[in-house]
């Protein structure tokens, strides 16, 4: 392709982004490939993978580029992916209509019906139940024996903060769950059939539940704002309870930062020791736990129209990742970048993206993030490695933990 930097060595980036030490240890690859070139482009798939800093925040706040799958000259709605995938198509097509996966001016109608919500200002208000339930997860946390931290309180949090925000009802704890396990894996590369059916299942179920929970809750919050769009004609039904699941489903989220961020703090003492005496370092900290160890994997784009980035030409109809392995660990950006280093100023970490779509739920993530790394130090004097962590290795688009076992007194 025209005006596409030359890159040393050929890559098989769909094995590579698969491959279980990867997944566990992407960056010394990814300084490898960023050598030769900080886009890339692969001509097997047609996708480009920009490993640079500057490069991705270029892209990512363009607006000639959006998030809208059906533009991708490869998309799961071309007449002959439909015809070779009923079921990713049924799947795709019904969860299509909701602000993450909306170009101008859809997403803008959508997105802004919850954003006010979304600012630290009304979420402020939600720190006290945060820290309720955090409290009631640590009480159930064995004390003086090694267990697996990542069952008994990063799985666990997340979707308890997701129930209290959104005000729904304890007993559906366990279908949430459920629900938002099959849900997050269609966000990976390689999607089997059966999990593209579970997903449809759970997405079928979760809506049903939330159609009939959004006529009864009397709850002041989210749920208030997504009756008062209906009732005002800004959002359809379906765009309504599939932005609802998105937000609901997206709190799981931060269990990544959970995990991964323990997991650096414990193999980082003097900073965790830092942390344990200046607990005023905790912002900076969590954002460089954010950096260090990103919960996702790669950001996606589709070039609306074409698009010139220094003397390159990407298409439209292209796809366009962003790694964020690449973009957190850009040494042009960060000095020292393989360095976890808890004081780092500035931090224009991106593992929320950039642009119109930078994650909405951000000041969540950060929010909870701080009050449970808070409340642990404080209860635990004493946390250590019990064992080996296990990084995902089921799927490509986020990286987090499966194990991490621990001991805390
Ligand atoms: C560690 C946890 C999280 C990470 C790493 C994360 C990451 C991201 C990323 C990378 C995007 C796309 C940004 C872009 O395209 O530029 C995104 C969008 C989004 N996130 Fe998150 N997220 C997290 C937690 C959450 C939470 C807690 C919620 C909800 C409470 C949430 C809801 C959403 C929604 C609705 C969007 C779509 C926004 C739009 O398209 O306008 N996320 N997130």
């Amino acid at each position: 392709m025209a005006g596409v930097p030359a890159v040393a060595r050929s890559v098989d980036w769909w094995e590579m982004l698969r491959a279980p030490d990867f997944l566990a240890h992407p960056y010394p690859e990814i300084h490898r490939l960023r050598e030769p070139a900080r886009v890339h482009f692969d001509p097997v798939s047609g996708v480009f993978f920009v490993l640079g800093h500057r490069e991705f925040s270029l892209l990512a706040r363009s607006s000639d580029l959006g998030r809208d799958t059906r533009l991708w000259t490869n998309s799961w709605s071309t007449p002959e992916n439909r015809e070779r995938d009923p079921v990713g198509y049924a799947l795709f097509s019904e969860f299509q209509p909701q602000m993450t996966n909306a170009n101008p001016p859809d997403h803008r109608r959508m997105r802004a019906v919850y954003e006010a919500a979304f600012r630290p200002a009304y979420l402020a208000r939600f720190g006290s139940s945060i820290e309720e339930e955090c409290r009631r997860v640590l009480d159930t946390i064995p004390v003086a024996c090694p267990f697996d931290f990542m069952t008994a309180f990063a799985k666990v949090l997340p979707g308890r903060v997701s129930l209290r925000m959104f005000g729904l009802p304890d007993e559906i704890e366990s279908d949430l769950a459920r629900w938002v396990e099959a849900l997050s894996l269609i966000g990976n590369i390689f999607v089997t059939p059966k999990q593209k059916a579970d997903a449809h299942q759970a997405l079928r179920e979760f809506k049903l539940f939330l159609r009939g929970h959004l006529k009864q809750a009397e709850d002041d919050g989210f749920l208030a704002m997504a009756r008062a769009s209906l009732a005002e004609g800004i959002m359809d039904e379906e765009e309504s309870l599939n932005n609802l699941v998105t937000l609901i489903a997206g709190g799981t989220a931060t269990q990544t930062l959970l995990g991964n961020g323990l997991v650096t703090l414990l193999r980082h003492p003097d900073q965790l020791q830092t942390l344990r005496t200046k607990p005023s370092l905790m912002e900076g900290a969590v954002e460089e736990m954010l950096r260090y160890e990103p919960g996702g994997s790669f950001i996606l784009r589709v070039a609306i129209r074409d698009v010139e980035l220094d003397g390159m030409r990407i298409p439209a109809g292209a796809m366009v990742l962003g790694l964020m392995a690449a973009i957190n660990r850009d040494p042009g950006v960060f000095p020292d970048p393989d360095s976890f280093n808890i004081r780092r100023f500035p931090n224009p970490q991106l593992v929320f993206g950039a642009g119109p779509h930078i994650c909405i739920g951000k000041e969540v993530v950060r929010m909870t993030g701080r009050i449970a790394f808070t409340m642990l130090l404080a209860r635990f004097p004493q946390i250590a490695l019990a064992g080996e962590p296990v990084w995902w290795v089921h799927r490509s688009d986020q990286h987090g933990l499966d194990k991490l076992p621990v001991q805390m007194n």
